[in-house]
């Protein structure tokens, strides 16, 4: 139920994201707001949902003054982006240049020093607006790339905070990042925090790299010193790899709904009943590698080493900023790619590659999972990948083969899967054809596996362990740095 929260100016734990956990639904369902896409949302509004506090977003609509709001028991406080900080902030600096640019460069980054200008104005508000939400004392966690200026804004003007940063993208290697002309910016920016977190230990020693070769600070193991200076204080940041997760325990759950059960039946029969059904699952984003894996696919059916009348691939992917040239690009490959697949190799009554271009409730999305004797996440870059550990822990009976890409930082912790090299097309076909004909006892030990890490490996754990480790290091600085 959407309600005006009151107290929301006496916070002691704030979450600050470039989105909140909802947006605006142009359809008005729900009292007019919709989850919001992404990995970020799906792993944080957990924690927000189990934990007193406010949470500080964008509600995805620009020009609109929105009140502070309660939803799921969430206490929401919109920050207002006009059309202009849209295009220039959110689609330009976050979307357009520290994307692609934290993303190995898939496409190339752009630099526009107006977008940089409206990125420094909206951290700045974001910055404002969590001075004024935060209790004394209180404990302020930021996420990700598009405010990476707030760490050091908020310490500026209060230092009695405990402020924690996390990235759910990867950091690039320095070579990349010192591409960028606001590289000192940024990584100041991010100096401000007590803790700062990354997807993995490549993430953090890189991070840690560009501070020495730029900013010429001291490091030993996780910790930097930041000397006193112009730009902050001096103190001591810790910089190391937090793996992020998902909430397994929920999606068990709902992994052994009767209705989400016959659900997944329904589906398998209305694409024909095939022996093996593979599924992708991504936001439309040139990162996720759907083209090598529409053409690892093609190739497979064409070759006849896949047969169109026993396996069909299930490829949804969620509109995801549509406006930027980039994301037209690549959709426009994949819906061509498709097109081409199922003109060439499909028949009547067999359809190649079920192409769905919309995002799904929870239970439905299940529902695919649970479906789904394959599933293909062969991402070109990506922090973790989520979709990857969702797919584990539904797969309860132990059953199921997952494909996953070496450049997630999930190909961390999911030892078991096929494991390939999207860029190499050959590997990624052998890695098809394994997880395809793999025999149930290989696939069940190997699930197994992964599904005894995801079981201990969960979001309520990431975030206690981030939280207790932040407030370590706020209350005694000294005491973290190594011997
Ligand atoms: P990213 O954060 O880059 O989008 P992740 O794989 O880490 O990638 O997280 C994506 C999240 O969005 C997952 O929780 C996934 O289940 C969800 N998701 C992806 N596509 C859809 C869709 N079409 N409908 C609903 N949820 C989706
Ligand atoms: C990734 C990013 C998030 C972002 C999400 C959806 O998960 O790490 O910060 O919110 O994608 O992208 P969008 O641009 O729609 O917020």
């Amino acid at each position: 139920k959407t309600t005006t929260a009151s107290a929301y100016g006496d916070s002691d734990f704030v979450v600050v994201a470039n989105r909140l956990p909802v947006d605006r639904d142009p359809a008005e369902k729900n009292q007019g707001w919709r989850t919001s896409p992404g990995g970020l949302v799906t792993a944080v509004a957990p924690v927000m949902k189990s934990q007193e506090g406010a949470w500080i977003g964008w509600t995805g609509v620009p020009d609109v003054d929105f009140d502070p709001f309660t939803i799921d028991g969430m206490h929401l406080v919109p920050v207002t982006l006009t059309s202009e900080d849209v295009l220039k902030y959110y689609e330009g600096f976050s979307n357009a240049t520290l994307w692609p640019l934290y993303h190995d460069v898939i496409v190339p980054p752009e630099f526009h020093r107006t977008w940089w200008e409206s990125y420094v104005r909206v951290n700045e508000r974001f910055a404002a607006k969590v001075a004024e939400v935060a209790a004394e004392g209180a404990t302020v966690w930021v996420h990700d790339y598009q405010l990476q200026l707030v760490p050091q804004l908020v310490r500026r003007t209060r230092p009695d905070l405990a402020i924690g940063f996390f990235n759910h993208i990867p950091f690039p290697p320095y070579e990349l990042f010192a591409q960028l002309p606001w590289r000192d910016e940024i990584l100041r920016g991010l100096l401000g925090a007590d803790l700062i977190g990354f997807q993995r230990p490549a993430d953090a020693a890189n991070f840690r790299r560009a501070v020495r070769g730029r900013l010429n600070f001291t490091t030993k193991g996780s910790t930097v010193n930041v000397p006193a200076g112009d730009f902050l204080p001096e103190h001591i940041v810790r910089a190391e790899a937090f793996p992020i997760s998902i909430d397994t325990p929920y999606l068990e759950e709902l992994a052994r709904d009767p209705k989400i059960i016959e659900r997944a039946q329904q589906i398998r029969e209305e694409i024909g009943n095939p022996k093996v059904v593979m599924l992708g699952v991504d936001r439309m984003d040139y990162t996720k590698g759907i083209r090598h894996r529409l053409k690892a696919f093609g190739e497979l059916l064409a070759e006849g080493k896949l047969d169109v009348e026993d396996v069909v691939l299930i490829q949804i992917a969620t509109p995801s900023r549509e406006r930027l040239e980039q994301y037209k690009i690549i959709r426009h490959d994949v819906e061509l790619a498709v097109g081409r697949i199922n003109g060439e190799q499909a028949e009547v009554g067999s359809i190649a590659v079920h192409y769905l271009h919309h995002s799904y409730p929870r239970d439905e999305m299940t529902a695919f999972f649970l479906a789904a004797d394959v599933m293909l996440v062969t991402a070109l870059r990506d922090g973790m990948n989520l979709v990857a550990k969702e797919y584990v822990a539904c797969r309860r009976r132990d059953d199921g083969a997952l494909v996953l890409s070496e450049f997630t930082g999930a190909a961390d912790q999911l030892k078991g899967a096929v494991m390939v090299n999207p860029h190499d097309i050959g590997d990624l076909k052998a890695g098809i054809l394994d997880a395809v004909q793999m025999d149930e006892k290989t696939r069940s030990r190997r699930m197994k596996q992964m599904r005894k890490k995801i079981a201990t490996d969960t979001v309520s754990i990431w975030s206690k362990k981030f939280l207790a480790e932040l407030e370590a290091i706020h209350t005694n600085p000294e005491a973290i740095i190594p011997d």
